[in-house]
């Protein structure tokens, strides 16, 4: 398994040095514990909370991270609840937010947790796999209608073939059975576009199938909504929000988010336009091939903030 490289790390410590006396930064995303490592690692005096879903992603951040004792802290949660997350660690006015968004390598790369199209493993995508009560993929693929699985394949995965590939589902469910394994959506899909259509598809054609079916499991677009609105709840001092997107779906959301708080007079945006990795980067890691990083730095609160 590979381990995960963390994305634009450079641009986001350039940003977290330009906040004056920086104290306290949440790793919204923690993941791996990248970012979290790098930043306990260069500033001596900063503590970071992390925040993480995936129970294993926080059992693996916390043994990384046991050399800075205290200064760190891991919570499994959900970031759509950071102001009550915050409130339960009796934490107020961090510095930073930080979002890296999606997921990381250590859930790609383990094929149990059906993330990826290469490898074989169970239609799952739960980035929470302790919520025994979060739908899974294997429940959208066999028991959505035509319909719906073609609204969750053209919306969230921006799929021109969506209905295609949904007649396709609905047809091996009917004829064959229900889909249970990563490979063998695949070959469903595979069997289901023209050899045509898939070589000017270019990469694998299931590859937007797996991003549409991932987005609706962990309902990733509104908790990012949610989140955002958080941020603007928890600011009590001035706080920096940093978000990473990997798609177009995300960074939209992003983008409007901190287009509206602008336009209400909640801060400065630094850049207009969002920061790109530089070729170097995208060469040694090509994950970071479609990042974009945004910042918003929110003032304080009039309103005290939530948690002040
Ligand atoms: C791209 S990885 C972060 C990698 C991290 N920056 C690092 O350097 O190791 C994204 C992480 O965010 C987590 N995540 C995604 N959506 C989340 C949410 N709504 N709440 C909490 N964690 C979430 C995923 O489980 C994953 O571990």
């Amino acid at each position: 398994m590979s381990g995960h490289i963390p994305v634009m790390l450079r641009e986001v410590c350039e940003i977290l040095d330009t906040i004056p006396s920086i104290r306290l930064v949440v790793d919204a995303t923690l993941g791996s514990g990248g970012y979290s490592e790098a930043i306990l690692s260069k500033w001596q005096k900063v503590a970071v909370l992390g925040i993480d879903q995936d129970p294993q992603a926080i059992e693996s951040a916390r043994r990384r991270l046991i050399p800075f004792g205290d200064r760190f802290r891991a919570v499994h949660g959900n970031f759509k609840d950071l102001s009550l997350i915050l409130d339960e660690a009796g934490v107020s006015a961090p510095d930073a937010i930080l979002f890296d968004l999606g997921i990381s390598s250590m859930q790609v790369d383990t094929p149990d947790r059906g993330f990826s199209f290469q490898g074989k493993g169970p239609l799952d995508m739960r980035m929470n796999s302790a919520d025994d009560h979060n739908l899974m993929a294997a429940d959208i693929v066999n028991t959505y209608s035509m319909r719906d699985l073609t609204r969750i394949f053209r919306i969230y995965g921006e799929e021109s073939f969506a209905a295609q590939i949904a007649r396709g589902i609905i047809r091996y469910r009917e004829n064959t059975g229900p889909i249970l394994e990563t490979d063998t959506l695949v070959m469903v899909i595979r069997e289901t576009l023209p050899a045509p259509v898939q070589r000017k598809m270019g990469r694998n054609p299931a590859r937007k199938i797996f991003q549409a079916l991932r987005i609706a499991v962990n309902d990733e677009l509104e908790v990012l909504e949610n989140a955002l609105d958080e941020c603007d709840k928890i600011a009590g001092n001035r706080v920096t929000v940093i978000a990473v997107s990997y798609h177009s779906l995300e960074d939209r959301i992003v983008k409007r988010k901190f287009r509206e708080w602008l336009l209400v007079d909640r801060g400065e945006m630094p850049f207009r336009k969002p920061l790109v990795p530089g070729p170097e980067e995208i060469e040694e890691n090509w994950r970071s091939r479609s990042a974009k990083l945004r910042v918003f730095h929110l003032k304080g609160d009039a309103r005290g903030g939530k948690n002040r």
